[in-house]
């Protein structure tokens, strides 16, 4: 398995937060928080990255993760490509590693993937050779660790700290690759306090997420709550006879306004987007005075400048001593 650090222990490639250090994620943080401006004034520009070109490669959709990664390279000065895969390539049967050295016969040096396969971040860092990087925007169900550092930032944002917070997550967690991220980048930052709430066969095994609490209440997962994190249901993920009916899942487990008082009246409501309103979320709670939901959506755009940064000035040095 290729390492996702340099000998010298700064990051080559971020695939997983997991084995990342408490100083590494702190340091990237800290990065993200200095790229961060005022509302209504301009975003933070530089041309660090200038003579970089990244490469979106995504094969599920998004929106909020590919915008955010374009721009954060943009802002950085790289250039940018943008490919469907499931759209162009694969589609045609040109395998991922064709589709990767094509791309870096053109001189792209930082691969962004999103693949709903496990393995497929990985497989690209291992094809891509020393001189580039993979950033996973995405892997199954597995992670997401751009998700779980933008959660992490909007938490301390808000809470100065991540350590001592009551953390509730509540929805699919069994096929959500941010939760996963999230509980990983929390624990790194010292959280303890996790309550997974979700029905039954929304839970994820009994062997993931060590040291979390669950309930299949709701009321009682919230509970003095510091931050109510709120997942959508992943129908992509799930066979058509699992989907649940969405009134009587609001019913047990959206959040509504009234639900939201279990928490702590400072709470913080988070989501990672896309939301299905009137299903995990009231309108009016999504759109409320504790929902960070939008913040989420720009602290995500400053941490993939730090992280873009970080890999890209690595290569850009390397070049230099080649
Ligand atoms: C999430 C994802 O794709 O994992 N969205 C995102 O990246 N902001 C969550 C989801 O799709 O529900």
């Amino acid at each position: 398995m290729t390492s996702q650090l340099h000998a010298d222990g700064t990051l080559h490639h971020l695939l997983t937060l997991e084995g990342l250090s408490r100083d590494l994620v702190e340091g990237l943080l800290a990065r993200a928080a200095g790229f961060l401006r005022p509302a209504g004034t301009a975003p933070a520009r530089s041309d660090a990255l200038a003579g970089l070109t990244v490469a979106n490669l995504f094969s599920e959709p998004s929106t909020r993760t590919r915008a955010s990664f374009e721009l954060a390279a943009k802002r950085l000065g790289a250039d940018v490509v943008n490919l469907d895969v499931h759209l162009s390539s694969r589609v045609k049967g040109e395998s991922m590693l064709d589709t990767v050295y094509t791309l870096a016969a053109m001189g792209i040096e930082v691969f962004v993937v999103r693949d709903a396969e496990a393995g497929v971040p990985q497989f690209v860092a291992e094809s891509v050779g020393p001189g580039a990087c993979v950033l996973s925007a995405g892997e199954a169900h597995l992670s997401h660790p751009t998700q779980g550092l933008l959660d992490a930032l909007t938490v301390i944002r808000h809470r100065r700290r991540v350590d001592g917070c009551a953390i509730a997550i509540v929805g699919d967690i069994r096929h959500s690759r941010v939760a996963r991220s999230t509980v990983q980048a929390f624990s790194t930052l010292g959280a303890r306090d996790f309550r997974l709430v979700a029905p039954a066969e929304l839970m994820p095994d009994p062997g993931e997420f060590p040291g979390c609490q669950r309930f299949t209440d709701m009321d009682a997962g919230l509970a003095g709550a510091d931050v109510v994190m709120m997942l959508r249901i992943q129908k992509e993920r799930m066979a058509e006879t699992d989907i649940p009916d969405f009134d009587a899942y609001f019913a047990r487990y959206g959040l509504s306004a009234r639900r939201l008082k279990r928490a702590r009246p400072d709470a913080i409501v988070m989501h990672p987007g896309p939301m299905n309103r009137g299903v995990e979320i009231a309108a009016d709670v999504a759109d409320g005075p504790q929902s960070v939901i939008r913040e989420q959506v720009t602290n995500g755009v400053a941490v993939r400048m730090a992280v873009l940064e970080a890999v890209g000035l690595a290569i850009i040095r390397a070049r230099g001593t080649a």
